[in-house]
């Protein structure tokens, strides 16, 4: 069955799968075979090696590309994996610009290990001022690399503008769009050339599987992720595969409620007397709202704030909540909370973390899909004095 033209909640639950020909299954099945019979001396068949391509694997891929409206995707064994890949596509000495406020793992991969493994060189701007943005490009600048809605302040780019820049320049633009799902936000139709997600998060959506994914819509960017992707092989399992795929078919009704409840949390939140500020791209108050509001198609289920206390005010919250778990990651079905300057920003020096307003008294918020009544009244208790 072609897919082409259906609606992203079809596409969810049929995108990139058929029924299994042999035995009429309707879930596609986890194929654990590393290896493929060749159909005849010389002539391998569709799959060969599990490292190059599995058939689980495969249709996660084709499922997420049609999903991301690309023309083909990469499953791979995490989000940092699928970074990893991204940034093999760079020669050595090639520069990159992307933001400081990105997700702390990614800014270590940047810093920490490919600037001394390959050479790169990384430059960090908001990119909000696309005339500072331009100003920062020289002759090897290669990539811009961006993450929009960021983590965790939440900061919404302009997606087309960046793109339109970039490719003036024969500059890539890949974009994290872990935070909106592609439910959310489809950055290769605002031009931009890949998406990458951590599928950890929305897309497996019940915290039992590790994986990122890589979309692209060129077929010539999409031959040579693919021989990087097999060369390098950080691929996805087949069960983690499986997983995700599972996961995506209920992605578009998880995503509504997402953000339903972060919606009535973030405006909550906004009138109680110990928050001094809520970022959510939702609020009329964010200083990105109409931005998000003309390139999104919904705002998310993160909400991040800024507690009126200190570090002992802010263990004190965390660790009152009973329905928000404290713990690391985002997107699953239950709600989660995080304190980002002892959690995923841990690595980044306090006065770094400072500059970018990752300070000690901010909490973020990942809205599971419970009732709002009870993550409210949980939030109640815990921020009662
Ligand atoms: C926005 C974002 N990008 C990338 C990653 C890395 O993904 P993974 O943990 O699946 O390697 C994360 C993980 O938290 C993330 O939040």
């Amino acid at each position: 069955m072609s897919n082409s033209g259906k609606k992203l909640e079809t596409l969810c639950i049929h995108a990139g799968q058929t029924t299994a020909p042999a035995t009429g299954a309707v879930m596609p099945p986890i194929y654990t075979s590393t290896t493929f019979e060749h159909e005849a001396f010389g002539q391998a068949g569709e799959y060969a090696y599990s490292r190059g391509g599995n058939p689980t694997r495969a249709a996660l891929e084709r499922c997420i590309a049609e999903l991301e409206g690309g023309v083909r995707g990469f499953a791979y064994a995490s989000g940092m994996a699928a970074t990893a890949a991204v940034l093999e596509l760079l020669e050595a000495g090639s520069h990159v610009i992307t933001q400081q406020g990105i997700y702390g793992g990614t800014l270590r991969l940047f810093n920490q290990i490919r600037r001394h493994s390959a050479g790169l060189d990384f430059t960090f701007v908001d990119f909000f001022d696309l005339q500072q943005v331009e100003s920062l490009l020289r002759p090897e600048t290669r990539l811009i690399w961006l993450e929009t809605p960021t983590n965790p302040l939440l900061d919404v780019v302009d997606l087309a503008a960046i793109a339109e820049l970039a490719h003036r320049h024969d500059v890539l633009v890949c974009v994290d769009n872990t935070f909106a799902s592609p439910i959310l936000q489809r950055p290769l139709e605002r031009d931009c050339d890949i998406v990458m997600h951590s599928s950890t998060k929305y897309l497996g959506g019940h915290s039992d599987a590790l994986g990122g994914i890589n979309v692209v819509a060129d077929p010539e960017l999409g031959q040579r992720i693919a021989a990087i992707t097999s060369g390098v092989g950080g691929v996805a399992g087949p069960f983690d595969a499986y997983l995700v795929l599972r996961g995506i078919k209920t992605l578009a009704l998880r995503m509504e409620r997402h953000e339903t409840n972060a919606q009535a949390v973030a405006a909550w939140l906004e009138m109680h007397e110990r928050v001094q500020l809520v970022r959510y791209p939702g609020l009329s108050s964010h200083p990105q709202h109409a931005l998000a509001r003309s390139q999104m198609d919904g705002f998310g289920g993160v909400v991040s704030f800024q507690l009126d206390g200190d570090l002992t005010a802010v263990g004190d919250v965390l660790e009152k909540l009973q329905v928000f778990t404290m713990a690391e990651s985002l997107g699953g079905v239950e709600s989660l909370v995080g304190h980002p300057a002892t959690m995923s920003h841990s690595n980044i020096l306090a006065e770094q973390r400072r500059e970018l307003g990752i300070n000690d008294n901010l909490i973020r918020l990942s809205l599971g899909i419970e009732h709002v009544d009870d993550l409210i009244g949980d939030l109640e208790q815990a921020l009662a004095p």
